[in-house]
């Protein structure tokens, strides 16, 4: 298991410029980061994954990369990223970086030059066309604000191709000069020790005609000559893919162990919300049902929120409509497909809610992602524009600025939540850490829960085994990891509830409640009686009777 951290790991993820100012410049940088650790060790996390920190205009906050070998001077310098890194590793906890390998920024000295016609090298470093008609069979991603996937460039009088903003044209992989970049910037990073990559937007590398563009063939070779490439010459270094994708196409970037080592579970994150909002456990019994076996070696990266809309791509039009209906009522909330909001807004800021869907996420199969702010409730902002409206600072303290930053409040790259629910006075690490039954001791307790009895491995690499208790708002599951078993029981209803549980396999066994240590009746050969508080939910460590 040494080399497989990956599937235990607790993961955080975090914006560099919004977690800790220390330049009084108003954005965050790695200095500030550096002085954060304790606090994210504290918390329990294994694993950073930090947004993009390249240098970038920063019109897709950092997606739209102008230099991938350096550091956004906005964030510090690459020593300071190299401390940062030591720092973090000092403390066990991995870090993760961006690699955004399908586009770049149109103000990349690549795309700068290929801008100049065919007779530059970097001309074929882009896709380019005399008409805006090839691969109409191409999904528009952002819908809100692109019309095409082709733009016009008056410059060389020809469109390029672009899957995200019409500034972020796409890189074209069938250059060899490209995959080689790609590799030489891989490279570039693990030698200072990066323990691996978040990649970006990997369906959309290749384009043929009369296909959709996404998860071809020619991409999940070349992921797999990524993946060689690393294996060859590191150790213990991973990728986590970026697919948004159906479960039937998540499988291929597993390949056979030998392309992803993680993927994140796109289909599972909106039928969590689904099964709370219906208080029914059926979208999350069918979509993990429906979810393929991946390799041993392999693992599904969970989440609840991350700085993105809340993605609806993964829904049938009629379950979309749902969610739209019951978490984006007006109409500021909605983003491309999705729904800009945070978690604890999202939820009315009901705790219940809230404490229920950590629950699932640390239970749940996969390693599971903490989006910063997400632990201590923030708010959101929804007016700020884009996606900016969850990637507010984070809120430290009551002082000036929550305080993220010593700088005047005008500085500030976004403005701190003020709303009276979620101002950052009352709703701040400081004041949680003082309270004992704070969200974020919560959070906390649940990490540390976790790593209990073995339960890392329980979490991680256990199966799933579904039980379908009669009464349908009460999910239930079994994790097991050869001898250590455990009963999750969760009520996705507002009123309390009993279920009877068939747990005959288990006759002698005796449930030990996993955060008092209580032991609860041993298990006879009648259905197990639970009764249930609103959403309230029950982890029981199953012990064998000798
Ligand atoms: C996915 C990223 O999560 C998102 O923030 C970004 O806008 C697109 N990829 C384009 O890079």
């Amino acid at each position: 298991m040494d080399n497989q951290w990956y599937k235990t790991a607790v993961i955080y993820e975090l914006y560099i410029k919004a977690f800790q100012d220390s330049s009084r410049d108003g954005r965050g940088d790695f200095a500030g980061l550096t002085s954060r650790l304790d606090y994210l060790k504290d918390l329990g996390i294994d694993c950073i994954w930090m947004l993009p920190t390249y240098p970038s205009p920063g019109r897709d906050d950092g997606y739209d990369v102008m230099d991938y070998n350096s550091i956004n001077p906005e964030y510090g310098s690459l020593r300071d990223f190299i401390v940062f890194l030591d720092e973090a590793h000092k403390r066990g906890i991995k870090v993760l970086i961006e690699l955004v390998l399908n586009h770049t920024s149109d103000r990349h000295p690549w795309f700068v030059e290929a801008k100049k016609g065919p007779q530059s090298k970097f001309h074929d470093y882009y896709v380019w066309s005399d008409t805006s008609d090839k691969y109409s069979k191409a999904r528009v991603i952002f819908t809100d604000s692109e019309q095409s996937n082709w733009a016009w460039c008056a410059e060389c009088q020809k469109y390029y191709w672009h899957r995200f903003y019409y500034h972020q044209p796409d890189l074209n992989f069938d250059n060899p000069a490209v995959r080689e970049e790609m590799k030489k910037i891989i490279s570039f990073w693990l030698d200072l020790g990066v323990d691996g990559f978040r990649a970006d937007a990997v369906p959309y590398l290749f384009e043929r005609e009369g296909t959709n563009c996404e998860n071809l063939a020619e991409t999940h070779d070349y992921l797999k000559e990524l993946r060689k490439m690393i294996d060859d010459n590191y150790k213990d270094r991973v990728l986590l893919a970026e697919a948004n994708q159906w479960p039937e196409d998540l499988l291929p970037y597993f390949g056979s162990g030998d392309e992803f080592h993680m993927a994140f579970n796109f289909p599972l994150m909106p039928r969590m919300f689904m099964a709370l909002k219906q208080e029914h456990h059926g979208p999350i019994v069918d979509i993990i049902n429906r979810m393929p076996k991946i390799p041993d070696s392999c693992q599904w990266v969970i989440f609840l929120r991350n700085h993105d809309e809340l993605t609806l791509e993964m829904c049938t039009d009629e379950e979309r409509d749902y969610m739209y209906s019951q978490y984006a009522y007006d109409a500021q909330m909605k983003i491309n497909v999705g729904i800009r909001r945070r978690l604890a807004p999202l939820v009315e800021n009901d705790r219940r809610k809230i404490e229920l869907l950590y629950a699932l996420l640390f239970t749940l199969p996969g390693s599971p992602v903490i989006y910063y702010g997400d632990e201590i409730g923030m708010g959101d902002n929804i007016y700020l524009g884009d996606r900016n409206g969850v990637r507010t600072p984070m809120q430290w303290d009551e002082n000036k600025n929550s305080g993220f930053s010593d700088c005047k409040p005008s500085m500030l790259y976004a403005p701190v939540i003020t709303d009276p629910e979620y101002n950052y006075n009352a709703v701040n690490v400081n004041a949680q850490l003082a309270n004992p039954h704070s969200l974020l001791n919560f959070v906390k307790k649940m990490i540390s829960a976790r790593k209990l009895y073995n339960n890392s491995l329980i979490f991680g690499c256990g199966e799933i085994i579904f039980l379908y208790p009669e009464n349908k708002k009460i999910l239930v599951f079994i994790r097991r990891y050869k001898d250590d078993v455990v009963l999750c029981s969760f009520n996705l209803s507002d009123t309390p509830q009993p279920v009877a549980i068939d747990l005959k396999e288990y006759e002698g066994y005796e449930p030990i409640e996993i955060f008092g240590n209580t032991k609860f009746p041993s298990i006879g050969a009648l259905p197990y009686l639970l009764t249930h508080s609103p959403y309230g939910c029950y982890l029981f460590y199953l012990k064998k009777h000798r």
